[in-house]
């Protein structure tokens, strides 16, 4: 299972590339406007310096809602770096958007995919990811994880080669379920991904090291 920040903080993403343990970086307008990040100049400048810290994909999402709005920023998008995946909504534009970037070259991500219907619509289009939410499912009550398993098995079953994002993660909880699920890959905050090295034991044990080691060594 591949790991991705889903962030647009450098500091973070700086932290995660250190640690030796992220594939790649998935951003959204939100993300970006909680960094301050404002201005189309600022904006394409902040996405190139994510792709020249990560080596792996990064996700930079279109704001435009019509067609030609979107392709043409999908277009600007991907000229930018050769990282750079285009992350576009499930509209119906935004699925026409996807075939024509498709059939260009241009590596795509279909995001905001809250069932299996949605999904399947970008597969066909040719999206190279397609990103369901889990935590947003959750949080009305919806089970975010059964969208995963079920995405997992259809996709297996019909050898889409779109490979499916679980989005929206909230805790170290949804990072194992997706695991066991047989995700391609888990985009998640980094709180999420450290939380992964928590355990009593290993603090117990660590420390009962060191204070056996002080006992001879002073
Ligand atoms: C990533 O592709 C999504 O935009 C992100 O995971 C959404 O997460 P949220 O539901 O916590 O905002």
């Amino acid at each position: 299972m591949k790991f991705f920040l889903d962030t647009a903080n450098i500091d973070q993403i700086n932290k995660a590339h250190e640690m030796g343990i992220i594939d790649g970086v998935t951003t959204n307008p939100s993300l970006m406007a909680k960094e301050g990040i404002k201005g189309e100049k600022n904006i394409l400048a902040h996405y190139k310096n994510i792709c020249e810290i990560v080596d792996g994909d990064v996700s930079a999402e279109v704001i435009s809602t019509d067609y030609n709005g979107m392709i043409a920023e999908g277009e600007r998008l991907a000229a930018l770096h050769k990282q750079i995946v285009v992350k576009i909504p499930v509209t119906e534009n935004g699925i026409k958007a996807i075939s024509y970037l498709t059939g260009r070259g241009i590596r795509t991500n279909c995001t905001l995919v809250f069932n299996p219907g949605q999904a399947l619509l970008a597969a066909k289009a040719g999206a190279s990811y397609v990103s369901p939410f889990i935590g947003r499912l959750d949080d009305i009550g919806e089970n975010g994880m059964e969208l995963i398993e079920r995405l997992v098995y259809i996709f297996e079953l019909y050898g889409f080669e779109t490979e499916i994002i679980a989005a929206s993660i909230r805790n170290t909880s949804h990072i194992l379920q997706c695991m066991e699920a047989g995700v391609d890959v888990a985009t998640c905050p980094l709180d999420a991904i450290t939380g992964l090295l928590n355990h009593p034991l290993t603090d117990a044990g660590l420390e009962k090291f060191l204070s056996d080691h002080r006992k001879l060594n002073g």
